[in-house]
């Protein structure tokens, strides 16, 4: 809940504009006072009129007007919020704030203010994979900003990649999360991604993980306040650069680095998708061909991650994840048992809608006693969802 919480929302020129139409009632609807900045571009996407009318507020425009710095000016506006949200947030807005600018009243409250500052990037995927605005990103981010996704999928323009701004349900939840801070001053290490387990040099074991759910998790723990460690078998993913990323290949290197920050940590999360075996003798040159006779590969099991963190670590609070295609539940549970976890979280990976490399998931949270469903939504919906039940159910040691 944002209940008494003061929050600007922030719009910058942009089609994902109508989408701030609905985080306003949204914010609203959870009790908190809601401020709208919209700069001149915004205005041709979505009229002052609609925004005023949800926010039930006078709507702030203009940097030097005299009416509205008799009434709440920049200075007035940049104490009063709690947290402020760029959403849409254009890439000429993002450069500006990543330069510090002031040039309009929306960067200028955010040059003046001490609020969290989240930017909910929506851009062409072009603009959003131009160099210089990922060098913009990296600069906002280190500024203390929190950018928030954007999304991949198909854009407004027609074409299709990264730079949908993420939906409104998705800005809300970390919101949310900032505001709890249900996990402030807790340390948070995940595992993520798939692992790669050599053949030969040009050959590898892996599986299908693209390391999404557990990037998810990073991204929603260290909203919630915590300190995230992410150990990253091999993706095409980027955390926040408040988020440690520690990169590693095969699982035996996945094993070193968990062991590694294990003892900091408060809270692990077994997110990645381990290799359980991997091959006994690794070819230092590519295996030749010979299509006469069947290639015999000898497979040794990989440590077992999670079950070590659990056998030795006992007071810290542990949450498997189970992939499995079949009697998902009851399957689950017999990992949650054997490994002795707090929590396991199991998905369905016989479905191509969910799970493995999809952008949504839908997840059944077991723990000793009881099973709870969450619906299909977004990764980063389902990683909130986590987190807040887990802390609901009291069991964070
Ligand atoms: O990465 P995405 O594309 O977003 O897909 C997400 C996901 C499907 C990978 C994720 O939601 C998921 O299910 N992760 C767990 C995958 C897995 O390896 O499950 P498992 O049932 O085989 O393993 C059970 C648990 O033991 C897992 O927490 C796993 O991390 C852990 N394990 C397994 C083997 C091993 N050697 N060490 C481990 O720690």
């Amino acid at each position: 809940m944002l209940k008494n919480k003061n929050i600007i929302v922030a719009l910058t020129g942009s089609i994902a504009a109508y989408k701030a139409a609905e985080l306003v009632r949204l914010i609203k609807k959870s009790e908190a006072e809601v401020r709208i900045i919209m700069t001149d571009a915004a205005k041709e996407f979505i009229t002052p009129i609609t925004m005023q009318a949800l926010s039930g507020n006078p709507i702030h425009s203009n940097l030097l007007d005299m009416e509205a710095e008799a009434a709440m000016g920049h200075i007035e506006l940049a104490k009063w919020a709690d947290a402020i949200v760029v959403s849409p947030c254009s890439a000429n807005t993002l450069a500006k704030i990543s330069q510090g600018l002031g040039s309009d009243l929306l960067t200028a409250v955010i040059l003046a203010s001490e609020a969290k500052v989240f930017l909910a990037p929506a851009m062409n995927q072009q603009m959003w994979n131009a160099q210089i605005t990922q060098e913009n990103v990296v600069r906002a981010s280190s500024l203390g900003h929190k950018i928030l996704g954007p999304g991949e999928g198909e854009q407004a323009c027609g074409d299709i990649g990264s730079g949908r701004m993420l939906e409104p349900e998705e800005i809300f939840a970390a919101l949310e999360a900032f505001s709890l801070s249900l996990l402030e001053g807790k340390k948070v290490l995940i595992t993520a991604g798939p692992t790669q387990e050599p053949i030969d040099p040009v050959r590898y074991l892996s599986n299908h993980s693209s390391g999404k759910m557990g990037y998810a998790l990073a991204e929603a723990a260290e909203a919630a306040g915590a300190s995230v460690t992410l150990v990253s078998g091999p993706v095409n993913l980027r955390a926040s650069s408040s988020i440690e990323v520690i990169d590693v290949v095969t699982a035996k290197d996945m094993f070193a680095e968990v062991k590694r920050s294990i003892e900091a940590a408060d809270i692990f999360i077994g997110c990645a998708a381990v290799a359980d075996y991997s091959p006994v003798n690794t070819h230092s040159q590519k295996i030749k061909k010979n299509l006469n006779e069947n290639l015999l590969l000898e497979l040794e099991p990989n440590p077992d991650i999670l079950k070590f963190v659990s056998e030795n670590y006992s007071n810290k609070t542990i949450i498997g994840f189970s992939a499995e295609t079949e009697n998902v539940e009851d399957f689950a549970r017999e990992k949650l048992v054997a490994k002795n976890l707090d929590f396991i979280v199991a998905n369905d990976v016989s479905r191509n809608d969910i799970a493995f490399n999809a952008a949504e998931n839908e997840v059944l949270i077991i723990s000793k006693d009881k099973t709870k469903a969450l619906a299909k939504a977004s990764k980063i919906l389902v990683a909130h969802q986590i987190l807040n039940y887990i802390h609901q159910d009291s069991l964070l040691h």
